[in-house]
């Protein structure tokens, strides 16, 4: 019988004895204890939990809106998620990779394996040039060359920046724009719905014109690359010597940027250090997820988002844990595939969003049935507020009724989870995440930034001294840094979530700002709105998000046209269009050709109205529109559509 970890009382859950047996943290006095002294909270956590090779001089330093942890401290970030396993466990299983196709075998990486590509394709980026301090652009699916090109970079002292594999070309070239990388690593493609999917073709579009030299190509698709500025992955590292020192950094130096999408229609690169980061995702993959020798982690997070880097890679490997990854559909080849996956890897812990587990609900039973989740220890989610039915569903079909739920709050901002209840103490509560990590702390505030009382909702901001994952800065753009995360609280970072609590513990109902989650993927309307009006036909456009049941919320556009009707071939050839500025995921679930855009006086959209229309609610606010006449002709074009 697969042991039970949880115990209902009282219509809640807490951990069972068997959990508090095996917890990493079970007493609630850590979280007053760190709370005296959080400061020396972390300095003995990061003493702990990673390697130094020279003392920092000061825990922490606030200048806000800047801060430090462990300043002039002394590490390399790949020597603590490789080297000082080496020796005692070399031969255990680092990563395993399942590829989509079922005819491919999954291959298993130790970390003496991963130790000796990192070492050679660390030094095939010295070859090309990149040196401690250069940006390396990193576009790769989920296959173990995406971990191998990160860590080899983080073992010379480059900065990585990792841009997701569905985005377009011309997503990664803003991107590659931003940071000026010389090298970009891509592969020939990924399978997906067992289709094969191109990347080589999109890469060399994006690089084209942009500050990259080299393309190093992986050639998942098995043949030779050759091609102008192409490099074949495989040869180069075949012909790179084994050894390569680890480049000695500072605590604050970068580890890494990665882009996000803001409220403006640039994406932001948030940029995190070695230190603090490392830190925070040491521990916090250690206790939330409770991990022992043995266990199999499995993050479904894409690496391309931060939760693929903190938790599908870093966060194991910092712990010398056993990550899997899986490069493709989670339905492919049917409803079964994840389930199956986690039998034949024997994975304990499994970390995924919302958004996945609403998918999963409307699949029947027999997939999952023909399983055995026996293995699990713990679940995970994140991304996404999680309602009520998939929480439970996640329980009782996933976890068999014996796992606990471990809802993290966290943001590509925080690069590491924040908000969440421990394994070991609980309570697990549907849509609730719970508490701020022991040596945290995040209060809820009305619009003056004064505190408001439990129950009542407000905007989250984290409290000094601020967590050591926190994000350094926006990339070369300190002015979007102080105005996104510092000006509206002053003292307090802004996250731009609201949230309320219950019991002491902390719903996040979501974000507040015109951003949203789309399947778990972080989307601004202005993002889309720009890529829209890019179009030769649009005079402007307004983009809003309405709720959907399995993505979360969905885009809807409402299209100005510069002349003429817009009709079912224009709204395929804007879908399209956003394909080729963003990615699929951007598409918009429906477009609207209207003739006007209800405005303010000073020519401000008001979305709120359009928003108000779709969900068939009054919509409020008129008085103050110039055009006030279009409100109705808008509300009869979406009338007419939902007909
Ligand atoms: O709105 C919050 C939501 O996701 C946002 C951050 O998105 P991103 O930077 O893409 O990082 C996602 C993965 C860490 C937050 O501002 N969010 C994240 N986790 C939760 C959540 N909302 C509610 N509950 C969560 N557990």
């Amino acid at each position: 019988m697969p042991k039970k970890y949880i115990v209902k009382k009282q219509g809640k859950y807490f951990p069972s004895r068997e959990m508090k047996e095996i917890a990493w943290v079970k007493d609630e006095k850590i979280y007053s204890d760190a709370g005296k002294n959080p400061i020396k909270f972390w300095e003995e956590l990061a003493k702990k939990g990673i390697n130094w090779e020279g003392n920092w001089k000061k825990t922490y330093e606030e200048k806000l809106p800047y801060f430090y942890w462990f300043k002039g401290g002394k590490l390399n970030f790949c020597a603590n998620c490789l080297d000082r396993w080496i020796k005692k466990k070399g031969s255990k299983t680092a990563l395993i990779w399942v590829p989509e196709p079922t005819s491919e075998k999954t291959i298993k990486i130790t970390y003496k394996q991963l130790h000796d590509r990192v070492c050679r394709f660390a030094n095939v980026l010295k070859k090309q040039g990149v040196k401690k301090g250069d940006i390396v652009a990193i576009y790769l699916p989920m296959i173990p060359e995406a971990l191998i090109s990160m860590l080899a970079c983080t073992r010379i002292g480059a900065i990585h920046s990792v841009v997701f594999s569905a985005f377009s070309a011309d997503a990664l070239k803003t991107r590659i724009e931003d940071g000026k990388a010389k090298i970009l690593v891509t592969s020939d493609g990924y399978y997906r719905k067992g289709k094969k999917e191109d990347l080589v073709g999109k890469a060399n579009e994006g690089a084209e014109g942009t500050s990259v030299k080299k393309i190093i190509v992986v050639p998942r698709f098995g043949k030779k690359i050759s091609g102008n500025k192409l490099l074949d992955f495989n040869e180069e590292i075949e012909k790179a010597e084994e050894k390569c020192d680890c480049e000695l950094m500072n605590s604050e130096d970068t580890l890494f940027i990665l882009y996000t999408s803001g409220t403006t229609g640039k994406p932001k690169g948030i940029v995190h250090d070695i230190g603090g980061y490392a830190v925070q995702a040491y521990w916090t993959c250690k206790w939330n997820f409770n991990l022992r020798e043995g266990d199999v982690m499995w993050c479904t997070a894409d690496v391309g988002w931060i939760t693929g880097h903190t938790y599908a890679f870093y966060g194991p490997l910092l712990n010398g844990s056993t990550s899997l990854i899986y490069e493709g559909a989670p339905n492919f080849p049917n409803a079964g595939r994840w389930w199956e996956i986690i039998e034949k890897n024997k994975v304990s812990v499994f970390y995924t969003a919302p958004t996945a587990i609403r998918m999963f609900m409307k699949f029947e039973d027999k997939y999952l049935k023909k399983y055995s989740l026996d293995s699990l220890k713990i679940l995970g989610t994140v991304g996404e507020p999680i309602d009520e039915d998939a929480w439970n569903w996640y329980l009782e079909k996933i976890g068999n009724g014996r796992c606990p739920i471990i809802d993290t709050w966290w943001q590509t901002e925080t690069g590491g989870t924040l908000i969440n209840v421990f394994p070991g103490i609980g309570p697990f509560v549907p849509t609730i995440a719970g508490k701020s990590f022991p040596g945290t702390k995040h209060i809820i505030v009305n619009n003056d930034g004064k505190e408001v009382k439990e129950g009542k909702a407000g905007s989250l901001v984290q409290v000094s001294p601020f967590a050591p994952g926190m994000l350094h800065g926006v990339y070369k753009n300190p002015k979007k840094y102080i105005e996104t995360y510092w000006k509206r609280f002053g003292k307090y970072y802004d996250t731009s979530d609201g949230a309320y609590t219950k019991n002491g513990l902390i719903r996040v109902t979501g974000r507040t700002d015109d951003i949203m989650k789309v399947a778990g993927h972080r989307l601004s309307t202005a993002e889309l709105e720009n890529a829209i009006a890019s179009n030769g036909k649009v005079r402007e456009c307004a983009v809003v998000s309405i709720p959907d049941k399995i993505k979360g919320q969905v885009p809807v556009v409402f299209v100005v046209l510069k002349k003429g009707k817009g009709d079912a071939s224009l709204e395929k050839e804007l879908v399209s269009h956003v394909d080729k500025k963003i990615g699929p995921i951007a598409r918009p679930s429906k477009v609207y050709f209207v003739e006007d855009l209800p405005k303010t006086r000073s020519g401000k959209i008001m979305r709120r109205i359009l928003k108000n229309l779709l969900a068939n609610k009054e919509p409020k606010g008129l008085m103050t529109l110039v055009n006030p006449e279009i409100v109705d002709k808008i509300k009869k074009i979406i009338d007419e559509k939902i007909k």
